[in-house]
């Protein structure tokens, strides 16, 4: 596959287990990506089976994060794992600052993942100069826009993940806005690479290919349904045509080179996200 494709593949996910056999089905494995809804499945799975208690400390939920993150970094030394640090609208850049020096002493392979909102690329300023970093919870090429020049400069890794099938869901074209950005950032330094995300179907993975993202992350469920189909790549003239969902055309009046705090950061579905991924790892501690 890694010649077929110029996109690396990532498994979404918070189960151990299921890295290593994705890594096994593929043959390789470029990365993972993690957040607290999916850490809290775990732990929540686990305490159903009573291996963990039904409501846990900060503390343990946080070393069970650290501990899951160390064993997939066992499994792909080499891949770029994402740790998302826990915020929710009230979280002061500051506090996400130390929460991801923290998280990036968890592994030597991490990329700290901070949210596409005003606090969280004040945090990314800061942290892009000192470890690689992943801007969750992207909705809009406007927000794309103001990652790139928020992460100007960077010494290390930086990845903006456009979530996809959260836009789908609304009945937006969530696609069209990892297209927007592939195009709006053709015209920069590449220094911010598009991690497609929030990926719901086999379509959504063809088109990210033949769009080229930098990097596709794939839920276990739908990895395994591309794995029984042969891992299958779009033809040369691969087209997408989700006919029921809303265009989301490309905005040529946003163009990169302003100051980022000019940039329109508002978007619904990322206040949505950032309380839905605070509620579901608060709900799993005492
Ligand atoms: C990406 O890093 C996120 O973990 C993920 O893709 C979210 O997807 P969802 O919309 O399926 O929760």
């Amino acid at each position: 596959m890694r010649d077929k494709i110029s996109s690396k593949i990532f498994i979404d996910g918070g189960v151990v287990a299921e890295t290593a056999e994705a890594k096994e089905f593929l043959g390789y494995l470029d990365g993972q990506t993690t957040n607290p809804t999916l850490i809290a499945k775990n732990l929540e799975a686990r305490s159903k089976n009573q291996e963990l208690s039904k409501k846990i400390s900060r503390e343990e939920a946080l070393n069970e994060y650290k501990r899951i993150v160390q064993e997939i970094s066992q499994i792909i030394p080499q891949g770029s794992i994402s740790i998302q640090v826990f915020a929710n609208k009230e979280t002061k850049a500051e506090e996400m600052i130390e929460q991801a020096r923290v998280r990036k002493t968890w592994i030597t392979n991490g990329s700290i993942k901070v949210p596409c909102t005003f606090e969280g690329l004040s945090a990314a300023e800061v942290l892009c100069k000192e470890m690689p970093i992943n801007i969750t919870l992207n909705f809009s090429q406007s927000q794309a826009a103001a990652v790139y020049e928020a992460t100007k400069g960077a010494k290390f890794p930086v990845f903006i993940s456009p979530f996809v099938g959260r836009l789908d869901d609304i009945g937006e074209n969530g696609m069209q806005v990892v297209e927007n950005i592939l195009k709006m950032y053709s015209s920069g330094d590449g220094h911010v690479e598009t991690l497609t995300a929030s990926v719901r179907s086999i379509e959504h993975i063809l088109y990210a290919i033949s769009l080229k993202s930098p990097i596709i992350t794939i839920p276990f469920k739908t990895f395994k349904e591309w794995a029984s189909g042969g891992f299958q790549t779009p033809q040369e003239n691969y087209k997408y045509f989700p006919h029921d969902l809303k265009p989301i055309p490309y905005d040529e009046s946003i163009i990169l080179g302003k100051d980022w705090k000019s940039y329109d950061l508002a978007h619904p579905l990322t206040d949505k996200g950032l309380q839905r991924f605070w509620d579901d790892w608060m709900g799993i501690v005492g």
